[in-house]
Formats: C-alpha cells, structure tokens, sequence
C-alpha cells in the first residue's frame, strides 16, 4: 500500500537444502567453541551448506562478516551479536536483503530492532534470570558477617553483561549483609579476568566473594587468588555462570560453588525453528532456553557431557 510500512520478516522457502549464515563473534573460549560445534554437527543432520565464520572478538568483523554472507546469498542467518547497538546494522541489512535472521544466544538493542519484524526470533537463556540465581544461591549459601563482592563483568555492551549484571546487583541489593566493592569487565575471558582480579586483590585485600559472568573469567580469578595465597571455595565463595567442563571440575574440587547454567548447544533448536518457520508456523519473539545450575550436589554427574 501507499507508503504503510507492516511490520514482518520475510519469509523462508520450504526446500531440502538452506545456505545458512553463522557468523561467530569469537573462538577463544570453549563456549564458542562447542557453540561453533553444534552448528557444524547440525549442518550434516539438517541439510545446511553451513557459512561459518570467526570475527576474533571484533563487532566490526561480525558486521563484516554478514555482509559477505548476504553477498554469499545465504537463506538464513543465525546471529549471535557480539555486542547489542553495534550488531543492528547487520541486523537490518540482512532484512532489507530478505533474508530471515535468528539471533542466537545474545540479543540486540530493543529499543531499534524488535523480533516479528527486524528479525525472527531470538533463541536464548533470560540473562536476568541467570544473575538473579547466581545471587540467590550466594544469599543461600553465605554464612560469613560480610559479604564482600567483587564482579567480574562480561563483554562491555554485550547482553549477557548487561543482563547478568542487573540480575545478580538487583537480587543481592535485597540483602544487607552484600556489598559490591567493584565490578569491573573482564570481557569474557579467562586470562584477562585473571588480570583484573590480581587488581582488584590489591585494592580489596577483604573481599570474599567473587561474581564471574562466566565461567572463564572464575577460573581466571581462581589463578589470581591462589597466587595471592588466598582459598577459593573456602575463604573466597566463587559464583559463576555456563557450566563449562573446567568449572564442574573447580566444584568437584571445591574451589567453587555454583554455575548456573547457560547452553551453547543451539544447533538443534536452530535447525527445528527455522524448519517451523518455513512450515509457515508462527515463531514466538524469544524462544526461551532453560537452564540447570551446577553445584557439589549433581557437577559429578554432568562433566562428562560438558565442553
Ligand atoms: O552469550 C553467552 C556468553 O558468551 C557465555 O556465557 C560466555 O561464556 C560466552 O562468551
């Protein structure tokens, strides 16, 4: 009609082979790895002729990346935006490509991009959720005066960070015996979280608890506290969020004392949604992954299947 914008995604053939887009942000830690993994795995069962790519923790890369994608005449993209603002170009020039996207694992700006019209679906934990049970699992689990809390944030701009952060400040801000003496980014990785924690040490001698946005960065933090002479898991409660294979292991060893799950395993759910959305069936706006917590009660039955 004259000039009435509708508000949709465009549409997906029904066909036996789909080029599919999966522009990675990173390889440097095993979440992306296994989540990498789970769409090579899936491309076989699915009937993907799988682009897949590695931006090396650059935004500007993913966007880059997309747009060679586009150029490639993928089908389908499934995107897990590195950060939430600067992701929101690819994000609209894959729809004015008309190529259907589902952001995977991270989301984007709600405020610019909204799901049902600049893209599908997002496939994805509630990050929010994630930080709530991390605290209250430290506010079960606490049995100190004072709980002294340094946090070690994710990827500055991403939604995990965001997210995982409002959860966790928001649950602990209910309980008096908390305070978070600093939170500072460790941008998901193990060696620089352990580098912001050897500071952090130095400026917070007393703090007794420390908040990982992943795992990662606790293991990360674990490293500079045993090198400061410090026992994590006994005079330092370590929190944490994925389940990785090293962190079932520090609880097993009680070095640490929860991780609330987070899944990279987005292959198969991938590949089932894109199938209903060819069907012509209508996609929810957040396919919401639930999540298991690890703690020393069930890691030892879960570490075989982690990464
Ligand atoms: O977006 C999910 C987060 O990204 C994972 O928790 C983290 O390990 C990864 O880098």
């Amino acid at each position: 009609g004259a000039g009435l914008a509708i508000a949709e995604t465009p549409p997906l053939e029904a066909k036996d082979t789909y080029r599919v887009g999966f522009p990675q942000m990173e390889s440097n830690n095993p979440w992306r790895i296994a989540q990498t993994k789970s769409f090579h795995d899936t491309a076989e069962t699915c009937g993907w002729d799988l682009i897949a790519t590695d931006a090396a923790g650059s935004a500007a890369k993913q966007v880059a990346d997309v747009d060679s994608m586009i150029a490639q005449g993928i089908d389908v993209l499934f995107l897990p935006p590195r950060e939430e603002k600067p992701l929101i170009p690819a994000v609209m020039k894959a729809k004015a490509a008309g190529i259907p996207t589902f952001l995977v694992d991270r989301s984007v700006d709600p405020s610019v991009a909204q799901a049902g019209d600049h893209y599908v679906s997002f496939l994805g934990s509630d990050f929010i959720e994630q930080g709530q049970r991390a605290a209250d699992w430290l506010i079960a689990n606490f049995s100190g005066e004072k709980g002294v809390i340094v946090e070690l944030e994710g990827t500055t701009g991403s939604s995990p960070a965001n997210d995982r952060k409002k959860g966790f400040d928001d649950q602990i801000a209910t309980d008096d015996r908390f305070e978070i003496v600093a939170s500072q980014t460790g941008d998901f990785a193990r060696d620089l979280g352990r580098q912001v924690m050897e500071t952090l040490l130095q400026a917070h001698p007393d703090v007794n608890v420390v908040y990982a946005h992943n795992d990662e960065m606790a293991i990360g933090a674990i490293q500079a506290l045993e090198l400061a002479g410090r026992k994590p898991g006994e005079d330092v409660i370590i929190v944490s969020i994925d389940g990785t294979r090293d962190a079932l292991q520090a609880i097993i060893d009680g070095k640490m004392g929860v991780t609330v799950e987070s899944s990279p395993f987005f292959g198969p759910l991938a590949c089932d949604v894109m199938k209903r959305y060819a069907a012509g069936e209508e996609i929810p706006g957040w396919i919401k992954v639930e999540d298991r917590i690890f703690t020393k009660d069930n890691a030892a039955d879960h570490i075989d299947e982690a990464y």
